[in-house]
């Protein structure tokens, strides 16, 4: 099967021109002027951007987590992904305290396996380091693909390790290729505001933000460069909000170190006004929490100044009724917000339109980037000949406006419910096929694959 682009603006993160894109089977064959080629279906792109498809690095499907599951599975998350012009994610695989590293993939590759609509990864979350988990590592980097290696600072008794299990940890994935990933909050410092606020009667979803203090977030991003220093180790932070944990990062490149930073959509566009006494709250409660205005300008001014790389979204949505498990007490409100299918139209509206970052910058920090740093890098995140035939057809005049009722996550409230955005995803392709047009899914489940991925060098 072939099928022609043609004229449409393409945009990578270095370049753009006007062009057609000639694409068999699942990648793209020929770039070019007026290509002269027949294929078997022609899509007119005059007027519209062409841009790879989106990566999103961080998202939540189907995870056990605060007692209860992420509510979009594979198959839903990726196919809401896929609307938002994201054609890969990269999930998380929890390892189970007291468990190995091959039982939690084994499980998160029943619920992947055949289910998944659009192309995904894994992160290994290691939850648990110790003498069986340090000689797994290797198989998962060799013989699985997986390169990345996540750890929480933070959720004491769940998921947190201890800075020995950290730095043990760095040691091994260094010596192994593979980059480590960290929750970068201090979680002793925010059990102890959370008791704190608890035994005083503070229940709202305001002492949850009042319980995460940016000091949590900076002194925890900088307790983990520099033990990424110390050994040596490729490090990324998710998920920053704040500007001091940015001037962590800017110490570690001062130091030349291989250190990078993701922040999410909804750090970028929302603030912690939304957080009071109403559990409407509920809906914002993910941490880090929501931050400042001050906060937002330095993130956008890291995207600019190359000091944060990448946007994502931390993905991990739940039904208000879950939400609601925490409506007396804010520390039992599961900890997540939804934002797959936005991240491209929103991060296109608010930063390009808005004047907040170019072209080239979006594309970078959405696609390009994150398949470079995580292994996946030319296959995936360019246009280019030889690079899977993942591209986003887009209008970037087009009026529409976000709601529960039209999006495709599985999730029944929307945490930017009537914004109106200017920019629309129309087409996308993955692999050389048509999964998205004109607001229909034209795959079925199980047409996303597994991307094992390339051991990673610690820089782009
Ligand atoms: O609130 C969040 N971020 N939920 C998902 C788990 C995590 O910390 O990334
Ligand atoms: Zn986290
Ligand atoms: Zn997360």
């Amino acid at each position: 099967m072939s099928l022609l682009i043609k004229n449409g603006r393409i945009v990578t993160a270095a370049d753009d021109y006007v062009a057609d894109i000639f694409i068999e089977g699942e990648a793209i064959s020929a770039i070019g002027k007026n290509l002269p080629v027949q294929a078997d279906t022609v899509i007119d792109a005059t007027g519209k951007l062409v841009f790879p498809g989106g990566i999103d690095p961080h998202v939540h499907l189907d995870m056990p987590f605060m007692g209860t599951f992420s509510s979009d599975t594979h198959e839903t998350g990726t196919r809401a992904a896929l609307f938002g012009g994201t054609t890969t994610v990269i999930d998380f695989v929890l390892q189970k305290q007291g468990h190995s590293l091959k039982e939690a993939l084994a499980e998160w590759n029943s619920r992947a396996t055949g289910t998944a609509v659009g192309d995904y990864s894994f992160h290994m979350a290691v939850t648990d380091f110790n003498e069986n988990s340090k000689a797994e590592i290797k198989e998962m980097v060799e013989n699985e693909g997986i390169t990345s290696f996540k750890t929480f600072m933070a959720y004491k008794g769940a998921l947190m390790i201890n800075d020995s299990q950290m730095v043990g940890l760095m040691q091994e994935v260094k010596k192994q290729g593979g980059m480590v990933t960290v929750h970068a909050t201090n979680g002793d410092m925010i059990d102890y505001l959370i008791a704190k606020h608890r035994s005083e009667g503070k229940m709202s979803p305001l002492y949850h933000y009042l319980s995460q203090p940016e000091v949590t977030e900076a002194e925890a991003s900088c307790r983990f460069t520099d033990m990424a220093d110390y050994t040596g180790c490729p490090g990324y932070i998710v998920h920053m909000t704040c500007e001091g944990a940015l001037n962590g990062v800017r110490n570690a490149t001062r130091r030349n170190q291989k250190v990078f930073a993701e922040t999410c959509i909804q750090y970028l566009v929302l603030d912690a006004s939304l957080y009071g006494e109403d559990i409407d709250g509920a809906k914002w409660v993910m941490s880090p929490p929501l931050r400042e205005k001050k906060d937002q300008e330095a993130l956008w001014a890291g995207i600019n100044q190359g000091m944060i790389q990448v946007v994502a979204t931390d993905h991990c949505p739940f039904m208000w009724e879950q939400k609601l498990m925490g409506k007396d007490d804010f520390s039992k409100i599961p900890n997540g917000h939804p934002a797959i299918e936005n991240r491209m139209e929103l991060l296109y509206s608010e930063g390009v339109d808005k004047g907040k970052i170019t072209l080239n910058k979006y594309v970078e920090v959405a696609c390009t980037n994150p398949a470079k740093i995580f292994g996946m890098f030319p296959k995936k995140g360019t246009i280019a000949v030889g690079s899977d035939a993942d591209i986003v057809i887009f209008d970037p005049a087009e009026k529409h406006t976000l709601s529960a009722k039209t999006h495709h996550m599985n999730v029944d409230y929307s945490g930017y419910e009537g914004w109106e955005l200017t920019g629309k995803v129309k087409t996308v392709l993955l692999r050389g096929q048509v999964t998205i047009d004109d607001n229909k899914c034209l795959v079925d489940k199980g047409y996303g694959q597994f991307i094992k991925r390339n051991k990673v060098s610690g820089k782009i």
